[in-house]
């Protein structure tokens, strides 16, 4: 039997070929829609948990549309950061969708920062006021960053406020987008301040499965979209209560979740993003509506971009071939 190679991207690796905003954006509008058809396989993700509100999670997708096969492995420990380590970090390995060996075993950071940004902007093109052009961002890290230049991808952005529990951080944040999307960020003292004024709002800090949500019902206005990427950690259950539509990417795994502890007092979502863009179901009805995505985030999600990465990297001579 012959050897068979196996690609091994660094982190650095991943970067240097990795595709721009639009490009994510449309691989993972790709995904959903087949999605929507039905014709993906992505069991609901099982887990680990070595530490209070640590994880340690196995997420397989097939999407065989795009011969997209393989599992990510992606630990989250809330206290890395007091360490000096990353609070996301894991692998993914691809596989031959033909004969099942695996090809490609890559760091997940990069592909795990950009994909939630990308899904929070396909969820805002079917649910956002196309003129959107304010944002609140609450939690100014990782996801607080991509978030925001995944909505600049598609939207005219004009002016971001932006909340971080830590004064340093938020001030970091608005120096540092302001300069990379040219458009005006302002860092606010208070979390209210970065959402009654914004025509989007993401929150992006610690998920909890017991959480003491801060956003109250009346701060998001009519017509603005949120996008909860730590959960129902942020908002209220009234906040929640007064949407008029609530979408996640994946019912089965929402409902999974809530299984397990989380969302206990969330309604249930009127749709998930694969309905949204196959067109199963309506997204923004009115001007005035206030609408929702809770994404979860899929395995999905990862293999509709890590193909891209694994073709890049072998047409730029990138990564570190190793025998099986
Ligand atoms: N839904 C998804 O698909 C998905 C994917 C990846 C990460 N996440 C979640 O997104 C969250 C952020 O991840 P990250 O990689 O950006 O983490 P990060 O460590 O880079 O950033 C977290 C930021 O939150 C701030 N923070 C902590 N508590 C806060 C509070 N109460 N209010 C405001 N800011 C607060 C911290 O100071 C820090 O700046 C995590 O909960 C993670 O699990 C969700």
């Amino acid at each position: 039997m012959s050897s068979h190679p196996l690609l091994y991207l660094s982190r650095a690796d991943v970067e240097s070929v990795a595709p721009d905003m639009p490009t994510i954006i449309a691989s993972l509008e790709a995904a959903f829609r087949e999605k929507g058809a039905g014709r993906v396989e992505m069991p609901p993700k099982p887990g680990i948990h070595p530490g209070p509100d640590a994880f340690i999670h196995a997420m397989p997708a097939y999407i065989p549309a795009l011969h997209a096969a393989g599992m990510k492995w992606v630990s989250g420990f809330p206290a890395n950061p007091a360490r000096g380590l990353p609070y996301i970090s894991g692998l993914l390995i691809l596989n031959d969708d033909e004969t099942g060996l695996p090809l490609c075993v890559m760091d997940c950071t990069w592909i795990t920062a950009y994909r939630t940004g990308a899904a929070t902007a396909l969820s805002a093109k079917y649910l956002a006021r196309p003129e959107s052009e304010s944002v609140g961002i609450l939690a100014c890290g990782v996801q607080g960053r991509t978030n925001l230049e995944a909505l600049a991808a598609l939207f005219p952005i004009r002016r971001v406020r932006a909340y971080d529990i830590v004064p340093a951080a938020r001030e970091r944040y608005a120096a540092e987008m302001s300069a990379k999307l040219g458009v005006e960020v302002v860092p606010v003292d208070a979390p209210r301040d970065a959402v009654v004024e914004s025509d989007i709002v993401v929150t992006s800090g610690p998920i909890l499965k017991q959480p003491t949500p801060t956003i109250e019902p009346g701060w998001l206005q009519p017509g603005a979209f949120g996008s909860a990427v730590d959960f129902d950690s942020y908002w209220q259950p009234a906040a929640l209560a007064e949407l008029d539509h609530i979408s996640t990417d994946d019912l089965a795994q929402f409902h999974y979740y809530r299984a397990v502890g989380y969302f206990q007092a969330t309604p249930d979502p009127h749709s998930d993003l694969g309905e949204l863009v196959s067109g199963a179901k309506a997204a923004r009805t009115g001007a005035s509506d206030r609408t929702l995505a809770m994404n979860l985030g899929l395995a999905l999600d990862d293999m509709a971009v890590a193909p891209e990465i694994y073709r890049r990297a072998l047409d730029a001579g990138r990564g570190t071939s190793l025998d099986l």
